[in-house]
C-alpha cells in the first residue's frame, strides 16, 4: 500500500492529509507542536462531519478516513513513506532541516515534495543527497475542496519522481498542472497584481467590503480580502515579499504597509478571528 506523510498539520497540511487519505492511501501526520498532533484527529473528524450530514459520505466511509490518518511523533518515525510532503512555515531554513531529517529516514526511491507558495525548489534541493527526487506540489486552501494542485519542477527534478507524484495525486481527485520553479509558480504570480491594486484602493482610502462586493459581483467567488483573510495575511505577505525580492522590486509585486499592518497587528483573518472583512466561516475558495 502507498504511504504519504504529511508533516505540518496546520491549515493546509489536515487538508492535505484529508485529500489522500480519501482516496484511499495510508498517511502519517506530524507537526512540531504536540497540540497540533492530539487535535489532528478530531479536527478532521470535525471536517468529515458536514460531508456526512450533507448525505456526501457515509458513516463507514468517514471512520475509514480517519483510520488510515495515523499520527506519529516526528519525521523519524516516517521512514515507509513513498511520498513525503512538507506543510511547516514558509521559511527555507525550516524546509531545509525538515528535508534533510526526512532524507536520513525515507527509502532511497521515495519522493519528497514541499508544499510551498513562493519559495525556490530549487534552493531547497540544494543540500540534499539526492536533489532530484525533490519537487513542489503546491496545494490550494482548503486542499480537500480545491480542485488544481501546481506541480514544480525545478532544473534536476526526476521525470520518474514527477510522473509518480502526479499519479497518486490524480488519483486523489486532482487536476494538476506542472509548472516551472519561477516565483509565485503559475497563479500565486497571476494573484499578486488582483490584491495590489485592492490593497492601493485601500490606501487610497476605499472600504475592503466594498470592493469584495464588486468583485464577488463581477463573477470571483471571494474578493481579494476576503482571500487574504482566508489565506492568512501572515502567508500572503510571506508570498508577496518572496515574489518582490524574486521580481527585484518590479511595481507589479508591491509589498503595501497596508498588508504589514494587518500582519504586525495578529489581524491575520479567520485563523485569529480578525481580518480586513470578518471571520467568516471557512469554506470553499480559490487562494494561495
Ligand atoms: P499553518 O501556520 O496553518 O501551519 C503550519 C504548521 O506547521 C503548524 O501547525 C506548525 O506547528 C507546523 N510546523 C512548523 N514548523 C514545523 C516543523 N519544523 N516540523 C513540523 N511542523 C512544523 O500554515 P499553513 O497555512 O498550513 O501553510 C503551510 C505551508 O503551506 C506554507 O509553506 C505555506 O506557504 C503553504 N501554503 C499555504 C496556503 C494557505 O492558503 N494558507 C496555500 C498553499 C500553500
Amino acid at each position: 500500500m502507498t504511504t504519504i506523510a504529511v508533516i505540518g498539520l496546520g491549515t493546509m497540511g489536515l487538508g492535505i492529509a484529508q485529500t489522500y487519505a480519501a482516496a484511499g492511501f495510508a498517511v502519517l501526520a506530524t507537526d512540531a507542536m504536540s497540540e497540533a498532533r492530539a487535535t489532528a484527529p478530531g479536527r478532521l473528524r470535525a471536517a468529515l462531519t458536514p460531508r456526512v450530514q450533507a448525505g456526501k459520505l457515509t458513516e463507514p466511509e468517514m471512520e475509514a478516513i480517519l483510520s488510515r490518518l495515523t499520527i506519529v511523533e516526528g519525521p523519524e518515525a516516517m521512514g515507509t513513506a513513498d511520498l513525503a510532503i512538507e506543510a511547516v512555515v514558509e521559511r527555507m531554513e525550516v524546509k531545509r532541516t525538515l528535508f534533510a531529517a526526512l532524507e536520513a529516514v525515507v527509502a532511497p526511491d521515495a519522493v519528497l515534495a514541499t508544499n510551498t507558495s513562493s519559495l525556490s525548489v530549487e534552493a531547497m534541493a540544494e543540500q540534499l543527497a539526492r536533489p532530484e527526487r525533490l519537487l513542489g506540489l503546491h496545494f490550494f486552501n482548503p486542499a480537500p475542496v480545491m480542485k488544481l494542485v501546481e506541480l514544480v519542477a525545478h532544473p534536476g527534478t526526476a521525470p520518474t519522481a514527477l510522473a509518480r507524484v502526479r499519479d497518486l495525486t490524480e488519483a486523489a481527485g486532482k487536476t494538476v498542472i506542472q509548472c516551472p520553479d519561477r516565483p509565485g509558480f503559475i497563479v500565486n504570480r497571476c494573484a499578486r497584481p488582483f490584491y495590489g491594486e485592492a490593497l492601493a484602493m485601500l490606501e487610497e482610502g476605499r472600504n475592503p467590503a466594498e470592493i469584495d462586493a464588486a468583485m464577488q459581483a463581477a463573477g470571483y467567488r471571494l474578493g481579494p480580502f476576503g482571500l487574504i483573510d482566508l489565506v492568512g495575511a501572515d502567508i500572503n505577505l510571506a508570498a508577496t515579499e518572496s515574489l518582490a525580492t524574486a521580481m527585484q522590486g518590479h511595481p507589479r509585486y508591491h509589498v503595501f504597509d497596508a498588508l504589514r499592518r494587518q500582519v504586525a497587528e495578529g489581524n491575520l483573518g479567520r485563523k485569529t478571528g480578525r481580518g480586513f472583512i470578518h471571520p467568516g466561516q471557512p469554506g470553499p475558495a480559490p487562494s494561495d
